[in-house]
């Protein structure tokens, strides 16, 4: 059978039971897909999770602790050529607070995240690091603070970092060059991406959905990565415009296009840690929920303390800036149950 006459259901049930696709057929598969295929990949997805993970969702609680940034990426909110954001970082005691408080919550996963700010160095870092482990040995500690060496790494693991995050934001090269300024290459991305997964962490890629310059072989090109690196988790939101950005006036990107795609990355790596994103909250009120019944697993409500909450803005008008901890935890709950999924205090490590 020629390739053009193999139907998109075809196509879904192939990664399905194979959990990979050619070039082509992913290609064709995202470059024609239907609402339909969308709804049949989300069942599919969902009862892959729930196959795997039950009906538990796994919580993160994240501590932004600095909006510093000496990167300049042109969609991000906290580049450092963005003159109008009142910058803020939190000192050693404020972060092991705030996970204070998380724990109370039934939080058993910290995830630390700032922009690339340097004030934090190696033996900073991994001094919160070590102390998180050894006041909370039943939790995992999760960071999220950008491009570092091969050693830098080595030096947080060592300290007792199980997991690290860092969005690839596209595996297409030329695309890469259109989101970053010439400072910044994806070649150096990729090599931190694969000294992370060398040193042992479980580690999260991902992409922004409709980010500008993005085609649909910028898309084949990101599920080819992901198809290959095996990534522990994956994040996965809509690009959203940041008013004070060289993108202010881009279209945001699609909400069932991310939907689609959280349920094809459980259909190619069923284990697989999704979250249904701030950003997938933003675009849709109930966008969060409705990633879980596409095939995600986490969610990360913020530990931040809300005075600085409104400072960490990635795109204009993210969630949550307003409501404490504690609100944001029990607003998760209540959304899950109302889903017929449960927030469970555990680590929720990556069943490999
Ligand atoms: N819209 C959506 N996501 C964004 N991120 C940064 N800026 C934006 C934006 N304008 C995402 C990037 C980054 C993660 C922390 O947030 O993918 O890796
Ligand atoms: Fe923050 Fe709902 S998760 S208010």
């Amino acid at each position: 059978m020629k390739e053009t006459n193999i139907t998109n259901k075809t196509l879904i049930d192939k990664l399905e039971n194979e959990h990979s696709l050619s070039h082509d057929e992913w290609f064709l598969l995202l470059d024609s897909f239907t609402d339909e295929d969308r709804l049949y990949t989300a069942e599919k997805a969902r009862a892959i999770a729930d196959k795997i993970y039950g009906k538990d969702v796994f919580i993160r609680g994240i501590v932004e602790f600095s909006n510093i940034c000496k990167q300049d990426c042109y969609y991000c909110g906290l580049r450092c050529g963005n003159a109008k954001l009142e910058r803020y970082r939190l000192s050693e005691e404020d972060i092991l607070n705030c996970c204070e408080d998380g724990y109370k919550y039934g939080f058993r996963t910290f995830v630390l995240q700032s922009g690339e700010d340097p004030f934090y160095d190696t033996e900073m870092i991994c001094r919160i690091v070590t102390r998180l482990k050894k006041d909370y040995p039943d939790c995992a500690v999760t960071l999220s603070i950008g491009e570092k060496s091969y050693e830098d790494y080595e030096a947080f693991r060592k300290a007792g970092a199980d997991r690290y995050l860092l969005r690839h934001e596209t595996a297409n090269e030329e695309h890469y060059g259109k989101l970053h300024p010439a400072t910044m290459s994806w070649k150096n991305r990729m090599r931190c991406l694969d000294d992370l997964k060398a040193l042992g962490y479980q580690t999260g890629c991902g992409i922004m959905i409709g980010s500008p310059g993005q085609t649909t072989e910028c898309i084949v090109d990101d599920m080819l990565y992901m198809q290959e690196f095996k990534p522990e988790m994956i994040g996965l939101g809509p690009f959203l415009p940041h008013s004070d950005t060289p993108f202010k006036d881009e279209p945001k990107g699609s909400y069932e296009m991310t939907l689609f795609l959280i349920s094809l990355c459980r259909l190619m790596l069923p284990n697989v840690l999704l979250p249904a994103t701030t950003a997938l909250g933003t675009i849709k009120p109930n966008g969060r929920e409705q990633g879980i019944l596409a095939g995600a697993n986490v969610i990360m409500p913020n530990l931040s303390p809300v005075k600085v909450r409104d400072k960490y803005m990635l795109y204009d008008n993210k969630i949550c800036t307003g409501d404490t901890s504690s609100e944001c935890r029990g607003c998760i709950e209540k959304r899950m149950e109302f889903i017929g999924y449960n927030v469970v205090i555990s680590r929720g490590d990556h069943k490999s």
